[in-house]
C-alpha cells in the first residue's frame, strides 16, 4: 500500500515542518532550528494534532540540547515545551520519553540521543497509525451501508497532517480508498480553527470523495440516514475511556447515539492517560477569543464580532466513554461499553513489539 505524506521533512539532522496556518491556501515549509521555534510552532498551531505535537516536542527538546545540555537547561526546555498546549497528552508523553532517554547520559551525549529518540517516536507513530487504519478498515467492512456506498463522518483533522504519517481517524479511510471500497466522507468544518478544511485538503489530494458541511449540519444528516459511522481522533483518553477531542466532538457523539450510529475513536496508545481517572481530570485548553471573533481565509482575516460581546473559546470537549462505540488503538479495538478501566489493556512492554 502507498504511504501517505508526512508534515515533517528532514535533511541531514535538520527539521522542516509544513506550516499548517497557511493551509489549505499555500504549502509553505518552515525550518525549525531551536527549541523556542518548536515551542512557537506548537503554540501557534503551525503544527497541530496530538501525535504531531508530541513529535515536535521531542525534536524541540533535542534541539534545546544542541544549544546546551546541562540539567538546568534540560529542565527549562522541558517546561517551555510542555506549557505550549495542555490538552493533548502526547506532548507530555513524548517529552517524558526523551527525558528518560537522556537524563542519565553525560551532557555531551544528550543531543544525539534525544534526536534518535524523537526519530523513534516518529517511526513508531507511523507504524501505530497504519495499524489503526487496518483495524478501522475491518470495522468499516463489517458495516452494511444504508445507501450504495459507505458514508463516514469525521470532525477536525485527524489525518496525516496531525501525525507523522497516515493519521488516526483518516488512516482507515486511506486504506479503504486504496482497497477500492466505495466510500464518501462528511467533513465538518470545525469552527473556529476550521481544521475540517485541512481534512478536505488531505482527502482531495488522495482522491477520496468527500463533502464539507457546517458543524451544525451533522445531526440532521444523521437523522436523514446519510451517515453510517462517525470516526474521530483524540487528544487525551482517560482511564475510563472518556475522550477529549476537538470541540464539537461531543455533540456528534450525542447525535450518533440518538440515531444508532457507531461512534469510533481512533488514537495511538500514547494518547491514553491512565493518570486521569475520568474526563473531569483532563485539562481543556481555552484559546483566545480572537479565533471566534475573526474569520481567517485566503484573503486574510475578517472581523465578525465587536469587543462589546464576551467570547468563550474552549478548544476541546470530552465525550463520555458511554457514547463511544469503539476505541481503535494499535493494540486492538476496545469496546468502550464493556470497559471499566483501560489499565487492563496497557502494554507491559513497548506496544510496537506487540504488532
Ligand atoms: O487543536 P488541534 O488542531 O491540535 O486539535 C486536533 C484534534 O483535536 C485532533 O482530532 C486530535 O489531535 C487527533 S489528531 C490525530
Amino acid at each position: 500500500m502507498t504511504d501517505t505524506p508526512s508534515p515533517l521533512r528532514f535533511d541531514d539532522a535538520q527539521l522542516h515542518i509544513l506550516d499548517q496556518t497557511r493551509l489549505p491556501f499555500s504549502e509553505h515549509e518552515l525550518r525549525i532550528d531551536t527549541a523556542a521555534q518548536a515551542a512557537h510552532a506548537i503554540a501557534t498551531m503551525q503544527v497541530r494534532g496530538a501525535p504531531l505535537i508530541g513529535a515536535i516536542g521531542a525534536f524541540g527538546l533535542a534541539l534545546a540540547l544542541r544549544e546546551a545540555a546541562e540539567d538546568a537547561w534540560l529542565d527549562f526546555a522541558l517546561r517551555m515545551l510542555a506549557e505550549t498546549r495542555p490538552t493533548a497528552v502526547n506532548l507530555a508523553w513524548a517529552l517524558r520519553r526523551v527525558e528518560v532517554a537522556v537524563r542519565p547520559l553525560a551532557p555531551h551525549d544528550r543531543a544525539d540521543a534525544a534526536w534518535r529518540e524523537a526519530m523513534a517516536i516518529c517511526d513508531e507513530d507511523r507504524a501505530a497509525n497504519r495499524h489503526i487504519g487496518e483495524l478501522t478498515l475491518d470495522l468499516m467492512q463489517a458495516i452494511t451501508p444504508k445507501s450504495g456506498r459507505l458514508n463516514l463522518m469525521t470532525h477536525c483533522n485527524a489525518g496525516w497532517l496531525a501525525t507523522t504519517g497516515w493519521g488516526t481517524a483518516l488512516s482507515g479511510i486511506y486504506l479503504a480508498r486504496q482497497a477500492g471500497i466505495d466510500l464518501h466522507v462528511w467533513v465538518s468544518e470545525t469552527r473556529p480553527r476550521n481544521q475540517g478544511l485541512l481534512t478536505a485538503w488531505e482527502l482531495a489530494r488522495a482522491g477520496v470523495p468527500h463533502t464539507v458541511i457546517a458543524d451544525n449540519a451533522a445531526g440532521q444528516l444523521m437523522r436523514e440516514g446519510r451517515v453510517d459511522a462517525v470516526i474521530i481522533g483524540a487528544d487525551r483518553i482517560a482511564a475510563n475511556g472518556d475522550t477529549a477531542n476537538k470541540i464539537g466532538s461531543y455533540l456528534k457523539a450525542l447525535a450518533a447515539r440518538d440515531n444508532g450510529i457507531p461512534f469510533w475513536v481512533a488514537a495511538p496508545w500514547s494518547t491514553v492517560d491512565l493518570s486521569c481517572r475520568d474526563g473531569r481530570a483532563i485539562p481543556i485548553e481555552e484559546r483566545e477569543g480572537r479565533e471566534v471573533r475573526e474569520l481567517r481565509g485566503a484573503a486574510g482575516g475578517a472581523r465578525l464580532l465587536e469587543e462589546t460581546s464576551a467570547v468563550e473559546n474552549p478548544a476541546f470537549d470530552v465525550t463520555p466513554a458511554a457514547l463511544v462505540t469503539a476505541l481503535v488503538t494499535e493494540l486492538g479495538v476496545i469496546e468502550c461499553s464493556r470497559v471499566v478501566s483501560l489499565e487492563a489493556f496497557a502494554p507491559a512492554i513497548n506496544p510496537q513489539k506487540l504488532m
